[in-house]
């Protein structure tokens, strides 16, 4: 196990930013993954930690030793690619041997941890199969093999689940977790699948333009988003602009329309935000914190009464979208106990006070 650091790191393109004073530090045997729309810059930052490019500033560390310029075959790391580049004419044994080959080592030894690898991902009995005579998911699995059996001290993964179908995903996404908890071995996984880094990761690095924007745990990222884009890019959020109109103290009070002022509470504002009266502010609140006004709460705190423009049942939650003014509220409510309402049926919610998170 060891850990990884990037100090400062950034590399441009000729003229053109690839990424930008990428700060980290990922734990011995932690599993941390890049999180961010396409082209945002996480291949070449996993590619600077593989040695495939050099930074244009800035050091990585793996441990206390700096490998900025160390090529990638001196640096101990098992990768992953997002097309796999399997070798397509050769078997999956070859496949699975050849960094060892490279690096030499006995016949014996080669079959031995090739063996070993293979069932590892549950592909015994398969080494005399050519990579174009497998599936999807087992090609996917000897990349995962061919990347593990040198035992490296970093498994970096880069999208490796995109080629998958959506069941083959779900399994794989469990297999390469379990595989990592048995291993222990420090992990770096990329992707833009927001759900698969929400239940893969101990922390997430979320990246737009080649710019970091929040890292910390699942929870933290998903509960205290620290800007818009981490609250729109990671699952559902209502996105509500409007005016402070008290602040101060510990709570925070906004007006969104003439007629509708929701509190929340200064503990849930992102240092980003200018809360100061008159400034303007937006609100994240997650759908399936908002619920329906019981008959207890029909005066009460951050009521919302808006009419229904689209409702639908997903077997596990009732979603609705209603409108109310110029306002948008996306609701989901999950469990029995709730009647379905249809369109232009008004629904009245209620906004939990603590659900509300100041994004700036
Ligand atoms: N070899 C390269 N030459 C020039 N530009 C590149 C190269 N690799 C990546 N880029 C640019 O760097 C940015 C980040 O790309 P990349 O790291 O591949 O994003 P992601 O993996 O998040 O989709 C993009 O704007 C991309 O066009
Ligand atoms: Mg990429």
């Amino acid at each position: 196990m060891i850990e990884v650091t990037l100090d400062r790191v950034s590399k441009q393109f000729g003229g053109a930013k690839g990424v930008e004073n990428v700060d980290i530090r990922i734990k011995p045997g932690e599993f941390f993954t890049f999180l961010g729309p396409s082209g945002c810059g996480k291949t070449t930052t996993l590619r600077m930690i593989a040695g495939f490019y050099y930074p244009s500033d800035g050091r990585i560390l793996f441990g206390d030793r700096d490998v900025t310029n160390m090529p990638p075959n001196k640096r101990n790391t098992g990768m992953v690619f997002q097309n796999y580049a399997l070798f397509p004419h050769m078997t999956v044994f070859e496949n699975i041997a050849f960094g060892l080959q490279v690096r030499k080592k006995s016949k014996a030894e080669i079959r031995d941890k090739v063996t070993r690898a293979q069932k590892l991902v549950h592909l015994d009995g398969y080494g005399d199969r050519r990579i174009d005579q497998l599936s999807g998911g087992q090609q996917q699995r000897v990349a995962l093999a061919r990347a593990l059996v040198i035992e490296p001290n970093i498994l970096l993964l880069d999208e490796p689940l995109s080629n998958l179908d959506a069941k083959l995903r779900e399994e794989t996404r469990q297999e390469i977790k379990r595989l990592q908890l048995e291993l222990g071995i420090t992990t770096i996984y990329v992707t833009h699948d927001q759900s698969e880094a929400m239940s893969m990761s101990d922390r997430i690095m979320v990246m737009k333009d080649g710019v970091v924007q929040q890292i910390g745990t699942p929870h933290d990222i998903y509960n205290r988003p620290v800007n818009q884009f981490v609250a729109s890019f990671i699952g559902e959020s209502n996105l509500w602009e409007g005016t402070v109109e008290q602040a101060g103290g510990d709570e925070i009070r906004v007006r969104l329309t003439p007629d509708l002022v929701l509190t929340g509470l200064a503990v849930n504002a992102s240092p980003e935000c200018r809360l100061a009266a008159g400034q303007k502010v937006t609100l994240s609140v997650r759908p399936e914190a908002i619920h329906e006004a019981g008959a207890a709460e029909q005066g009460g705190e951050n009521a919302i009464t808006a009419k229904v423009v689209l409702s639908e049942f997903t077997g596990v939650s009732m979603n609705y979208i209603a409108q109310t003014g110029p306002l948008a509220v996306k609701a989901m409510f999950v469990g029995q106990g709730h009647r379905m309402r249809e369109r232009d049926e008004t629904i009245r919610f209620i906004v939990p006070r603590e659900s509300i998170y100041f994004v700036g």
